[in-house]
């Protein structure tokens, strides 16, 4: 008998050496390889169910009918998949995510891989892990990396089969945290899809792309080594680099904020005085604080109520993405 309807969950992801740049829009094949750990607190769970009677795919997140952006995006998705995989059929798709949507943290990496890992179970693909992480960057270039357990590399590759996520340690190689200081809650300006567009009109693209290879394999070294100084210098270079690109793009886009800045200044002198906090900053202006199971309540009671800060999420690497059910 064949499936009508499956269940599965996945876990957004926070880069430590970032995408930002695509060699092929469509197909989303990054510039850069990239490296991210997932995140477990937060989740996406996706149910997929086949409708026979529907004449276009629908789209429900946290209990509210989808139109417009987001319905888009999921259709031509589908399309994209229903094109590559020779399938058919129109579906339902419901997403709850368990973090606030308004707090900034980009859903659609949890999203796509939720919404993969279901797609490959209801129409049977069979797809190992690679080819499910390949299948899920097709929505969004970062879910990707939230199909793999624990600290993943997105290996950029040349073609749709080859441009995939791994794992590279699982979680309980290195349980780091990731604290997040939200400091605002209103719609980006500028989403990923379109920051990646305007990537190549920074002239310090190309300075950042020609030592990303050089990046990733410090950050490697240092999540194999779990030293907490050298992936603190890498992550912040990186983050910093990728921003100083947005930042000189044409148009150019900041997206901090000025309690960005001061939380990034006060992560620095935390770690001076030998606690271990280093920042990443992802398309927006949330601060994400990465740090140690010894450091990660000193940081969360000290950026408690921070000036700028309106809410902390605070969880520890995660898992992949998973198949609930099947029915
Ligand atoms: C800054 O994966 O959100 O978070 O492929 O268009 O969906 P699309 O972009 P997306 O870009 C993520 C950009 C980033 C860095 C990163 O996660 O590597």
């Amino acid at each position: 008998m064949t499936a009508n309807s499956a269940v599965a969950q996945a876990h957004p992801n926070i880069a430590f050496i970032k995408y930002w740049g695509n060699k092929d829009e469509i197909l989303r094949l990054p510039e850069n390889g990239s490296i991210s750990m997932n995140l477990q607190a937060l989740h996406t769970r996706t149910t997929a169910t086949i409708d026979h009677d529907a004449s276009a795919d629908t789209l429900s997140i946290n209990g509210e009918v989808q139109e417009g952006l987001a319905l888009s995006r999921a259709r031509q998705y589908l399309e994209k998949v229903r094109e590559i995989y020779s399938i058919s059929g129109k579906l339902r798709i419901t997403s709850e995510n368990n973090f606030p949507m308004a707090a900034g943290i980009a859903s659609s990496a949890s999203a796509f891989a939720a919404l993969a890992a279901a797609v490959n179970a209801l129409f049977e693909l069979e797809l190992n892990s690679d080819y499910l992480s390949a299948l899920a960057r097709l929505g969004s270039g970062s879910a990707s990396r939230s199909v793999p357990p624990g600290y993943c590399e997105w290996f950029p590759g040349k073609t749709h089969a080859d441009s995939y996520a791994r794992s590279i340690a699982d979680s309980d190689h290195w349980q780091l945290w990731d604290c997040v200081a939200v400091v605002a809650k209103e719609e980006k300006k500028i989403g990923s899809t379109q920051g990646h567009k305007l990537a190549s009109t920074s002239p310090l693209q190309d300075a950042r792309l020609k030592n990303a290879d050089e990046r990733l394999s410090i950050c490697r070294e240092a999540i194999f080594k779990k030293d907490f100084e050298q992936l603190a210098a890498v992550i912040e270079l990186d983050s910093d680099m990728m921003h100083a690109v947005m930042m000189t793009s044409r148009p150019p886009i900041m997206y901090w904020q000025g309690a960005s800045v001061s939380i990034m200044h006060e992560i620095r002198r935390l770690r001076s005085r030998g606690i271990e906090a280093a920042y990443t900053l992802d398309a927006g202006p949330n601060v994400h604080i990465i740090s140690t199971p010894d450091a990660i309540r000193k940081i969360e009671d000290h950026f408690r109520g921070f000036n700028g800060i309106s809410s902390l999420i605070t969880s520890p690497v995660g898992d992949g993405a998973r198949l609930i059910s099947v029915n």
